[in-house]
């Protein structure tokens, strides 16, 4: 199940640059580019005439991208406006386009009923984008699995027990945790606390700490797929969990993942930090160790999706840690049936 009309990741603006750029989200093929403008466009990667992707032509003066196979062109509004062989264009030799924004770092993109785009309800991922205050690095890795399958993931973190030991997780994230569950305007807020506990390898590498630590983990969900987690910890004994949470680390793990396919996903993350903003290696330090758990993650993700594919077997059995989950389950549900609704009062 896609949800369309709603704000996704395309691509990092560093993937797109002056070649036509091809990916496929929400289950269609879309094509990329820059125009002489920098700004980006979006279209059908697919040519109306023969159905060649145009992603495999070029681009002409950077505003318009010629099929490889016949040499048909077309602008940015996807109209054709050259047809070598001949005078006359049909109308109809047109390709989609989608609305695109360029926004922290990233290019969004809108699927869904044109009418129904507003660029405000792009979820705030500032952090990638304010250099002054936030070090911030990203990637985003294909993964073989279902989307939801990694909404799941981003909102249990127990798993880091037993996951993630040589990274960000140790025994006390699942066993010693205080979660609190709670809606938001549009999604799912989760609050974790483990209080007095070791600091897990990551926080000892990024924090130095020599002492317990008082850990927190909010897990911000909007739908469809956006996971803004703030996360950090301070010595033990300096005033949290209602101080002012000073002396330790903070960071920011930023999610946002597209459908590429049913089986297949496209992760965009990042992992921002407001200590040692301006050195590099700082940066760097900590995105290699998150890179580090998601793969473990990722491996997780594609086994679930083989066996799903093969047999998905009874019904899933739920524990308590699946609260937040199960909300915003319920929410995605919500949101399908009412775009379905919506489908079906016009005839779609
Ligand atoms: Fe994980």
């Amino acid at each position: 199940m896609f949800l369309r009309n709603h704000w996704y990741v395309a691509a990092w603006d560093y993937e797109i640059a002056d070649k036509p750029f091809a990916r496929r989200l929400l289950d269609e093929p879309v094509v990329l580019f820059r125009g002489s403008d920098g700004t980006v466009t979006a279209l059908e990667d697919r040519c109306p005439h023969r159905r060649a992707p145009l992603s495999i032509g070029r681009l002409i003066a950077g505003d318009r991208l010629q099929c490889h196979y016949h040499g048909l062109e077309f602008d940015r509004s996807g109209q054709c406006v050259r047809a070598p062989s001949q005078a006359d264009i049909p109308a109809a030799m047109r390709a989609r386009t989608y609305r695109v924004v360029e926004r922290y770092h990233w290019v969004w993109i809108w699927m869904g009923d044109p009418a129904l785009a507003d660029e405000a309800d792009i979820p705030d991922f500032h952090f990638l984008s304010t250099p002054d205050k936030w070090g911030a690095k990203g990637t985003v890795m294909h993964v073989k699995a279902n989307w939801q399958l990694i909404v799941d993931n981003l909102l249990d973190l127990t798993h880091l027990a037993t996951v993630h030991v040589t990274t960000i997780g140790n025994a006390a994230i699942a066993e010693k945790a205080q979660a609190r569950v709670s809606r938001t305007q549009k999604g799912v807020l989760m609050t974790r606390w483990v209080m007095n506990a070791p600091a897990p390898p990551t926080y000892v590498k990024a924090g130095g700490f020599t002492t317990n630590v008082d850990r927190w983990q909010f897990i911000d969900f909007t739908p469809p797929a956006f996971l803004r987690l703030h996360v950090g910890g301070v010595p033990t004994g300096t005033g949290a969990p209602d101080g002012p949470l000073e002396g330790g680390i903070h960071m920011r793990n930023l999610n946002a993942i597209t459908p590429e396919t049913e089986t297949t996903s496209h992760y965009f993350w990042a992992q921002a930090h407001d200590f040692d903003i301006h050195n590099p290696a700082t940066t760097e330090m900590v995105f290699g160790q998150v890179r580090e758990a998601f793969l473990e993650d990722v491996a997780i993700f594609e086994a679930q999706q083989r066996i799903i594919e093969r047999d998905r077997g009874p019904p899933e059995v739920d524990i308590a840690a699946d609260a937040a989950q199960i909300q915003a389950r319920r929410i995605l549900a919500q949101l399908y049936e009412s775009e379905r609704g919506g489908d079906r009062a016009v005839g779609r």
